[in-house]
C-alpha cells in the first residue's frame, strides 16, 4: 500500500470559521475526513499533519522519504509566497509532490500571485475549494502509480 503525507500549512487549522467567503465553511477535520474516505477507497495509507511553523513544515518534508512516504500533498498556505526554505525542502525531498490551494491565488491580492513552490512541485491544483484537495490526492496517486 502506498503511503502519502498530507501537510496543511499555517492558519488552515482555522478553516470553517476563517474568512468563509474565501475558504469555504468546511473545517479542517471535515476535509481530512473526505481525504481519508478517498484514501480508503483508493487503498492508500494517509498520514495528515498541520503546522503553523515554517521549520516544522521543513522537517516534515525533509524526513518524508526516510519515513517511506511515496508522495506529499501540501497546502503551504501563506508560506507559498514567502518561504525559500520550504521551496528548497520540496526541491530536495526526491518525492512526487502536489501543491493545492482552496482559493484561486491568481484572482486575489498581487502578493499571492507568486508561488515559490509551484516551480518545484509535480503539479498544482487551486481554486476549487475543498475539492482542490481531493483532486490533488487523485493526481498524486496517478503520478505515483504511473511511475
Ligand atoms: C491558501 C492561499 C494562501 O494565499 C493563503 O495564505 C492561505 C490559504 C489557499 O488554500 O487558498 O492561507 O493556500
Amino acid at each position: 500500500m502506498e503511503k502519502i503525507l498530507v501537510i496543511h500549512g499555517p492558519n488552515l487549522n482555522l478553516l470553517g470559521t476563517r474568512e468563509p467567503s474565501i475558504y469555504g465553511r468546511l473545517s479542517l477535520a471535515k476535509i481530512n475526513q473526505m481525504l481519508k474516505t478517498q484514501a480508503r477507497l483508493a487503498k492508500v495509507n494517509l498520514v495528515i499533519k498541520q503546522s503553523n511553523h515554517e521549520g516544522q513544515l521543513v522537517d516534515l518534508i525533509g524526513q518524508a522519504r526516510k519515513k517511506k512516504f511515496q508522495g506529499i500533498l501540501i497546502n503551504p498556505a501563506a508560506y507559498t509566497h514567502t518561504s525559500v526554505a520550504l521551496r528548497d525542502a520540496v526541491a530536495a525531498c526526491g518525492l512526487s509532490l502536489v501543491e493545492v490551494h482552496l482559493s484561486n491565488i491568481y484572482a486575489r491580492e498581487e502578493f499571492r500571485h507568486k508561488s515559490l513552490i509551484s516551480p518545484v512541485a509535480s503539479g498544482t491544483i487551486l481554486g476549487f475549494g475543498a475539492k482542490s484537495y481531493t483532486l490533488g490526492l487523485a493526481a498524486l496517486l496517478d503520478i505515483i502509480r504511473l511511475k
